[in-house]
């Protein structure tokens, strides 16, 4: 297997920084809750908050599942719930990448539903709109991207390739 380069570790901390001053103006003073969906988002949602200048910000975690290997299996499941009561709240909700949308689309209705949030935007990494499965659009996005499988900064492969501080292509051999 050999990893190509696709996003270096320099461009994504300009990313970052640009998408950290965008999510600081659209919030202002007010309260919000950041939330990140473990796994992948760890390591964007961890340096992205650390760029945000707000200091009115909590942060929250959820847990899905819904990939085995690197085929979406159709179904999410929500394996971890949050942790604080987010009513009536301004939510951002953070992801490394939206590709079918399953997913979002799966926990933007569970956290409207069941926890009531005043707003909830969107914040991704990574965008592969060709590979949508439902309408659906991230509110902040860093890069769109080609249909085809990354790994790095928090994106597995097979669980794998977290650690990577850039973004990569799995080239197999
Ligand atoms: P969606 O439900 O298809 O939008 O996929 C979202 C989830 O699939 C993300 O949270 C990732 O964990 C995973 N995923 C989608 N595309 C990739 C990829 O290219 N590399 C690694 N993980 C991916
Ligand atoms: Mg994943």
């Amino acid at each position: 297997m050999k990893l190509q380069t696709y996003i270096s570790a320099g461009k994504i901390q300009e990313k970052v920084a640009e998408l950290a001053s965008v999510i600081d103006n659209y919030l202002g003073d007010s309260e919000a809750v950041m939330i990140a969906n473990l796994k992948g988002s760890v390591i964007f949602f961890s340096d992205l908050i650390r760029a945000m200048k707000s200091r009115n910000i909590t942060t929250d975690f959820l847990s899905t599942e819904s990939y085995a290997g690197t085929e979406h299996t159709g179904t999410v499941k929500i394996t971890r719930d949050l942790s604080m009561d987010i009513a009536g709240k301004k939510v951002v909700l953070v992801e490394d990448i939206l590709d079918t949308g399953l997913t979002l689309s799966h926990i933007m209705r569970y956290i409207r539903d069941i926890h009531q949030p005043a707003d909830v935007k969107i914040c991704v990494l990574l965008d592969k709109p060709a590979n949508r499965k439902v309408e659906l659009s991230a509110d902040f996005v860093g890069f769109t991207i080609k249909n085809e499988f990354v790994v790095g900064y928090g994106l597995d492969y097979y669980e794998k390739l977290r650690n990577l501080p850039y973004i990569a292509w799995v080239e197999e051999e």
